[in-house]
């Protein structure tokens, strides 16, 4: 709202997500000047801190994440003066110290990044303490519950004194360039829309490959596992935007209501297409990076016998008129050959083919969407290979769009706080998405447990195990690395 100040007060200010990712997209927004003018940033944490003491751990421990070409000595002495601390222990204290540090009138943004056990207590105490007015904002970080049982819990919870309107449900991969790019894609051309259907596109790829393992995060990840950590969410959406039917507009309820459509027309699964359509792995001993890395299971904090999986694959379908038979395939993990995220849309062969000599794998054309770590769009088409003869060959229109634009580009967090702060919906999570997303990962989950099978090992620093290459191979598909 123009004219008032905003106050950003985030909770679990001393936690992993603060110091790497939100004080530096904040500073980074700051630089920018996307931060309006009398912002302040106020933290919240646990420790025994005065302000000086929090400005210093803020220095050495956030710091480091902005790159020296980002780094001005000027800006980052302003953007510490926009904070603060407040010392706050959410579970014993009340919020009166953090209402007498947050600005009588100001418009309030508030950044739960704590364990989401803490959800419901923050919210309950910031209304008792008055905080909570119609201007208030809460953005909330995943993981929202561990099935859907648990999210309309916090759901309920953050409801009681929050309108939708004012909930701000972060999935970080909406706020990636290449992913709000694929919007455009879709719809800022005229030339894909009418083949992007069944049975002109026969297949979809979506692949999340990461190279690191789960680092210092088994705590929570051992507990969550690739379902709930990945797919759940991030492809999910991802999905959602490949499959989606034009929006009505870019309103933060057009495009939501679309997503939604999709969601809930996803296939449920049962435990006989769990069996056949899914894989579970767990990556072990092997090299990534050139080196020598250990498996999960030895890794800090996992119990040696832990059947959670790091690597998930599996066959959707979406029951619609447009995705009717298609299959959509699903993969990420950790420890994977190397980072690597892209969507591939297989487009169907020619009916009937006049080059038979010409032995390709899989489809003749391919439009490959890579978000990362480069960003490019490449459509694959068949050519004639020069010479005599009609041979041909595969080759590719390649969109590289790292060189196409050379803006600056925001960081997914710092491009979403700046949405928060605008007030701009569109690209967070609605509360019935969260929900119907969990709708259809619970029965997978609970289909693995009930079969009890443990996920197949795969070493670290490959594509995971043989089964997800055979889940495609069955279909006479192969995933595009
Ligand atoms: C997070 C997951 O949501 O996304 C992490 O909890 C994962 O396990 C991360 O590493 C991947 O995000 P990005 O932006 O690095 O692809």
């Amino acid at each position: 709202t123009p004219g008032l100040p905003l106050d950003m007060i985030i909770f679990g200010g001393m936690g992993d997500l603060a110091v790497r990712k939100l004080l530096p997209a904040l500073y980074m927004a700051h630089l920018h000047g996307n931060l309006p003018p009398g912002t302040r940033i106020v933290s919240t944490g646990r420790q025994e801190f005065d302000r000086a003491a929090y400005l210093a751990f803020v220095e050495e421990k956030s710091r480091p994440f902005i790159t020296d070409a980002n780094f001005a000595e000027e800006a980052w002495r302003g953007f510490l003066q926009l904070l603060e601390f407040v010392r706050v222990d959410v579970q014993q204290d009340d919020l009166t110290a953090l209402a007498a540090a947050s600005r009588a009138g100001a418009e309030r943004v508030f950044y739960l990044a704590t364990a989401p056990s803490l959800f419901t207590t923050i919210c309950d105490k910031l209304a008792a303490a008055g905080l909570v007015d119609r201007h208030a904002r809460v953005v909330l970080e995943k993981p929202l519950g561990r099935d859907l049982a648990s999210a309309v819990e916090i759901n309920e919870a953050v409801g009681r004194h929050f309108e939708e309107s004012q909930i701000y449900r972060i999935d970080h991969y909406l706020g990636k360039e290449t992913v709000q790019n694929l919007m455009v894609l879709r719809f800022g051309n005229s030339i894909l829309e009418p083949l992007w259907r069944a049975p002109n596109i026969s297949s979809v790829q979506i692949t999340v490959a990461e190279e690191v393992g789960v680092g210092s995060r088994a705590g929570f990840y051992d507990s969550a596992g690739a379902m709930r950590d990945m797919v759940q969410n991030h492809l999910l959406q991802l999905l959602c935007i490949v499959a989606m039917e034009p929006p009505t507009s870019l309103a933060p309820d057009a495009v939501r209501d679309e997503k939604l459509k999709v969601l809930r027309s996803l296939r449920r699964f049962n435990l006989a297409s769990i069996a056949r359509d899914t894989v579970r792995g767990q990556y072990t001993r092997g090299v990534s990076g050139n080196q020598e890395v250990q498996g999960y299971l030895e890794e800090p904090n996992v119990p040696a016998d832990s059947a959670t999986e790091t690597f998930v694959a599996l066959r959707a379908f979406i029951d619609t008129w447009r995705w009717s038979k298609v299959p959509f395939y699903l993969r990420t993990g950790k420890r994977m050959a190397r980072r690597s995220s892209k969507i591939v849309i297989e487009f169907a062969n020619p009916p009937f083919s006049l080059f038979p000599e010409y032995q390709h794998g899989g489809a003749a054309n391919r439009l490959v969407i890579e978000l990362q770590p480069e960003e490019a769009i490449k459509l694959q088409l068949m050519a004639k290979e020069p010479g005599s003869g009609m041979h041909m060959q595969q080759v590719a229109l390649n969109l590289d769009l790292q060189s196409a634009f050379s803006q600056r580009r925001a960081e997914a967090y710092e491009r979403l706080l700046i949405d928060v702060v605008r007030g701009r919906l569109t690209h967070f999570m609605r509360r019935d998405e969260l929900e119907a997303a969990w709708e259809w990962a619970d029965p997978i989950i609970d289909g693995w447990s009930t079969l009890a099978e443990h996920p197949r090992p795969y070493a670290a620093g490959t594509w995971g195990p043989a089964e997800s290459f055979a889940l495609l191979a069955r279909d006479g598909a192969s995933w595009v690395a």
